[in-house]
């Protein structure tokens, strides 16, 4: 038993790309991963954590390789409090050369107190819903788009790059499915606006490989892939499959959180987004770069976990069989 796992461990560890397996040609050579833990992952909490430890996980993050760490959102206090110290955490923050802090901004007031603030880079986040739309920012997903125009426009006389979400572009929580035409059209529209990035959000982690597949056939179609992220939660343990296909279609950009912590305050029961730990493994493992060390983010999991005084969802940090 023991030589069968020192086998698996070697040829796991040995792997190359386009060794062995023809279903790895297409894989890419290196992956960029966006830590969206301490926006994603803290915007969830029951109770609210204390800015100094926000800013000592994001400077975790960053000392451990990662080259975007999503930091927090300006958003309105009254609908996410875990969020209303956002301003002390970009000032607290020590911000490493070559790594990008974007937050989340809903509408021009949003984009301004960011950029205020010292934001160098923001999201907008969108939905292929009418009704998580609704629930998440309070408009309807054509109203949002407007609200976006605004904060775009502001964004390229700023010279401030702008990425942009679509959430449950496998399924919603009020309207369950969700048609892969709609993704499509909204990701274009992010992507006409300027939009450099846009990131697929699976928002409750409903997706499996087969809907991850359709969806992004359609939505690629639309949006050129090397310019698409994914952003799975794992609330059904089909995360890893997804990203895996996703990367299989052209992908090189994946979102996850530190520990596996996160969800949405307006996705009832979706649990974490993909933990980054697991995503690195599965990546090293498959010779993909990331340039994140795998050790230094198990410590901020470590760190951040101990501060919640819960337990990480990372099944790489949970694993006894160290190697
Ligand atoms: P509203 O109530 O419709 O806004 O909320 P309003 O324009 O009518 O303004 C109401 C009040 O909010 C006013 O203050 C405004 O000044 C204030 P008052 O006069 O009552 O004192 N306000 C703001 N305050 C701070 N920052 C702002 C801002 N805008 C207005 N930017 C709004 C609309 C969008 C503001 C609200 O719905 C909101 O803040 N929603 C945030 C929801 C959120 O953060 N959700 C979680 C992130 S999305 C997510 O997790 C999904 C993702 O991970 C991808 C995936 O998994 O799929 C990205
Ligand atoms: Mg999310």
């Amino acid at each position: 038993n023991s030589g069968l796992r020192k086998s698996f461990m070697l040829n796991t560890f040995c792997s190359k790309r386009n060794v062995g397996s023809s279903a790895w040609k297409a894989l890419p050579e290196r992956v960029k991963i966006v830590e969206v833990g301490p926006r994603d992952g803290l915007q969830n909490e029951k109770t609210v954590v204390p800015t100094e430890v926000k800013i000592h996980l994001i400077d975790m993050l960053s000392e451990a390789g990662l080259p975007v760490i999503e930091a927090t959102s300006f958003v309105s206090p009254k609908w996410v409090p875990q969020m209303a110290d956002q301003v002390e955490v970009m000032k607290g923050i020590r911000r490493r050369p070559g790594v990008a802090y974007p937050v989340l901004t809903p509408n021009l007031k949003g984009f301004q107190e960011a950029v205020k603030a010292g934001a160098a880079e923001v999201a907008i986040f969108g939905a292929a819903s009418e009704l998580f739309s609704k629930k998440n920012i309070n408009c309807s997903v054509e109203e949002s788009l407007q609200r976006f125009e605004e904060v775009t426009k502001a964004a390229k006389e700023a010279g401030v790059p702008v990425r942009g979400y679509v959430s449950c572009v496998l399924g919603c929580p009020y309207e369950g499915k969700v048609s892969p035409d709609k993704v499509a059209q909204v990701a274009k529209r992010l992507y006409s606006m300027g939009c450099y990035e846009i990131s697929l959000g699976d928002t409750t982690g409903v997706g499996t490989p087969g809907g991850m597949t359709e969806m992004l056939e359609v939505v690629s179609r639309e949006v050129p892939v090397t310019a698409l992220a994914v952003h799975c939660h794992d609330t059904y343990g089909q995360a890893l499959a997804n990203i895996l296909i996703a990367l299989q279609m052209g992908v090189s950009v994946v979102d996850s959180s530190v520990a596996g912590l996160g969800g949405c305050p307006y996705a009832q029961g979706a649990s974490g987004n993909v933990a980054t730990e697991d995503v690195v493994y599965m990546l090293h493992g498959l010779g993909i770069q990331t340039g994140v060390d795998l050790t230094k983010v198990m410590d901020a999991g470590a760190f951040i976990c101990r501060s919640l005084n819960r337990k990480t969802s990372s099944k790489v940090a949970q694993a006894s069989c160290k190697l």
